[in-house]
């Protein structure tokens, strides 16, 4: 008798902990999985890697765009500044509002370009824009808010000079694309992802001269990249 009240708080406190337990385990498998899907999302580099993307940017620009040798070059979210890579020699100037992006930037290529943690908001961004032959905007428009995008156009009409370009290469919609390119496409941290006709009214009010380019560097799935050199910046 007198051991059984023990028994009874031993069995519950068995029984609370397994229970506590089970619970510790569902939250960490939810922890696991939302981790795995968010990492998937985070890391667009090895997704753009994964789809193509990156070569077919180097790809699109070498075929499409010529620089002269010490062009200016703005580079509108120029991230860790990797389009230098692939770029000639020019007058570089990037800028991107992350910090830690612009450091590695600076640590890689402080001696092929200068680079400024800023937004189209910033004056010494556009002052140090000023005069460009051509602004550049590599998968970076369908990350921002349509008021971002609208800083980003004015800025580069107010400092492209007048035979300069907007050259930009982001993922679109588009009728052509399958189940599997939406789902890469949903995977892309964008958010403000659009479809291509979209994409072309939108740059028709800024630029008079919109050359379009379609490409969908991956072949056994639907995915849809949009580069377009736009040219005539309208007045502001
Ligand atoms: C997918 S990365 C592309 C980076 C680089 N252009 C490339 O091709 O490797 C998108 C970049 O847009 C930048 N970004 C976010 N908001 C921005 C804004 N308002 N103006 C300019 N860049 C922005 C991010 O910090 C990030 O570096």
């Amino acid at each position: 008798m007198s051991c059984e009240p023990t028994n009874m708080g031993q069995d519950w406190r068995a029984r609370r902990s397994r229970s506590f337990g089970k619970r510790c385990a569902e939250v960490e498998l939810r922890c696991v999985v939302y981790t795995r899907i968010h990492a998937a999302q985070v890391d667009d580099a090895l997704l753009q890697r994964f789809v193509g993307a990156d070569r077919d940017r180097v790809a699109f620009v070498r075929a499409h765009v010529v620089f002269r040798p010490g062009d200016k070059i703005v580079d509108a979210g120029c991230g860790t500044g990797s389009a230098l890579e692939f770029l000639p020699p020019v007058t570089y100037f990037g800028f991107d509002p992350n910090p830690d992006y612009i450091r590695l930037a600076q640590s890689r290529y402080a001696s092929r370009g200068r680079f400024l943690c800023g937004d189209a908001h910033s004056p010494r961004v556009r002052e140090l824009a000023q005069g460009a032959h051509a602004f550049l905007s590599l998968g970076v428009l369908h990350h921002l808010t349509d008021i971002q995008i609208s800083e980003i156009f004015s800025l580069a009409r107010a400092c492209l000079r007048p035979e300069g370009r907007f050259i930009f290469y982001k993922p679109c919609f588009s009728a052509d694309d399958d189940l599997l390119g939406r789902i890469f496409m949903k995977l892309d941290r964008g958010g403000n992802i659009k479809t291509d006709q979209a994409w072309r009214a939108l740059l028709s009010e800024h630029f008079s001269i919109v050359d379009e380019y379609i490409r969908r560097p991956v072949y056994w799935f639907r995915y849809t990249i949009q580069a377009v050199i736009c040219r005539g910046p309208r007045e502001l």
